[in-house]
């Protein structure tokens, strides 16, 4: 494909909304608000938003900067800044990141299409805690039902990714994100004014220091890379479809924002409905698909499917994503068509979905490979190459946008000194700190 043919978002706003539905997703919703509350409440989102100040934006910039400046796929982007150099091998860890993300992460998607189906049904009213959780263990003791379930959400954000980036992914995004913030919105209302709501509120906000330790700090960052869908070629590929007149800084920051926003929106849905219950939160799948179905149906009808359906929708805007890192690279590098190369990468996602499906060793494993191994070593490449490849004033003029932008030539020297030294050295100790 020539780069004149090359498909963009169509406006700032559409690309802001395309990498906040990328970032937005099952990792606010299930993982987050149980992070804060076991990690010191808002202590922990001190060290979370440090984070992803000092290390995860700064990585995120180097994407986006990889990606809109030579207009490429992972591959092409690490080739034409390191030409003939091992760098662009890191195309093949993105490629398999992706893969390997999508394909477990569309399980729990599917999940959560049955869970609407059944929200829809008024399924969870009256039931006990225990029989909820029945509900879910029986869905997953079936092996058609969450290969069903799968199969119908890879199915809509296959079709989505194959009709295009902006009339598929951009205008889905479009409309859907607002449509989410609103959604979340309502459920916090609900939330924080049931009787009892004043503990979950103390449980994400109350700092405790004290509970800010190595661990803590790691779980951050791990969470803030899972959370800005970082070095797995999600940001560099979608911003390798910005316009040029686009601005790097402005999208990461603004994304960062609604990313971090939403994820404290998602603590305030959940955890004052939790403690309002008398329970106490845990995390995952149990919090989302056992407690929560029933504490939300005795809210009314409508909670449990305005929940769903903002998880279907944060999730399908994310696994969009990750296809589109696949289809790019099939399209660019192969010269397929983007249906033919969709179709693939359906077929492919969908049977690894089906092992994950049928089985939880394969699930987690996926799951930790992809956040401890995958993230963390593309996103060292993404800052190295970005830090230590390219030339300064190159990634200066890619950051300010040609210096047409103050506010991003008033920080760059801030980020580059991010970009070279503390992202790096950071992602090496935090890395060490997992293993150990
Ligand atoms: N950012 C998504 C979430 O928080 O659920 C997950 C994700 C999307 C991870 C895209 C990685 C990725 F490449």
């Amino acid at each position: 494909m020539s780069e004149k043919a090359r498909e963009n978002f169509g406006s700032r706003f559409t690309v802001i909304m395309a990498l906040a539905g990328s970032a937005i997703g099952l990792g606010n919703i299930w993982r987050f608000p149980y992070m804060v509350g076991e990690h010191g409440g808002a202590a922990f989102i001190i060290i979370y938003v440090l984070c992803s100040l000092f290390i995860a934006l700064p990585i995120f910039f180097c994407e986006s900067i990889l990606g809109k400046s030579t207009g490429k796929d992972t591959f092409g982007a690490l080739e034409s800044v390191a030409p003939g150099t091992k760098w662009k091998n890191e195309g093949y860890i993105a490629l398999l990141g992706s893969f390997i993300i999508v394909s477990y992460y569309s399980v729990v998607g599917g999940w959560s299409v049955d869970f609407l189906i059944r929200s829809f049904m008024n399924d969870f009213k009256g039931e006990s805690l225990e029989e909820a959780a029945g509900v879910f263990h029986n869905m997953n003791a079936s092996v058609w039902e969450p290969i069903v379930s799968l199969t119908a959400f890879l199915g809509l954000t296959a079709a989505i990714v194959a009709i295009g980036i902006e009339k598929g992914i951009g205008r889905f995004a479009k409309v859907m994100m607002p449509l989410l913030f609103i959604m979340i919105v309502i459920i916090v209302v609900r939330s924080c004014t049931l009787p009892g709501a004043g503990k979950g509120i103390e449980y994400m906000l109350k700092p405790d220091f004290s509970k800010i330790d190595g661990p803590a700090i790691a779980a951050a960052l791990g969470q803030g890379f899972f959370s800005l869908s970082l070095g797995v070629g999600c940001v560099l590929t979608y911003s390798s479809y910005m316009r040029k007149e686009e601005n790097v800084f402005y999208t990461g920051v603004w994304t960062a924002i609604f990313d971090t926003f939403f994820a404290i929106l998602a603590g305030f849905a959940i955890m004052p409905a939790v403690f309002s219950a008398g329970l106490e939160p845990s995390a995952g799948p149990s919090l989302v698909y056992e407690t929560l179905p029933v504490i939300f149906s005795r809210m009314g009808p409508l909670v449990p499917i305005i929940f769903f359906l903002a998880i279907l929708i944060a999730a399908v805007t994310s696994a969009m994503s990750m296809l589109e890192v696949l289809v790019t690279w099939l399209v660019d590098q192969k010269g397929l068509s983007r249906k033919k190369a969709t179709t693939l990468f359906f077929i492919a996602c969908w049977i690894v979905g089906c092992v994950c499906a049928v089985s939880p060793k394969v699930f987690s494993i996926c799951d930790f490979m992809s956040s401890n191994v995958f993230m963390m070593f593309g996103a060292l490449v993404f800052a190295l190459v970005v830090g230590w490849k390219m030339k300064k004033e190159d990634v200066r003029t890619q950051f300010t946008n040609y210096g047409t932008s103050h506010k991003a030539g008033a920080v760059f020297s801030v980020v580059w000194f991010l970009i070279r030294w503390i992202a790096p050295i950071g992602i090496v100790i935090i890395a060490i700190t997992n293993v150990l």
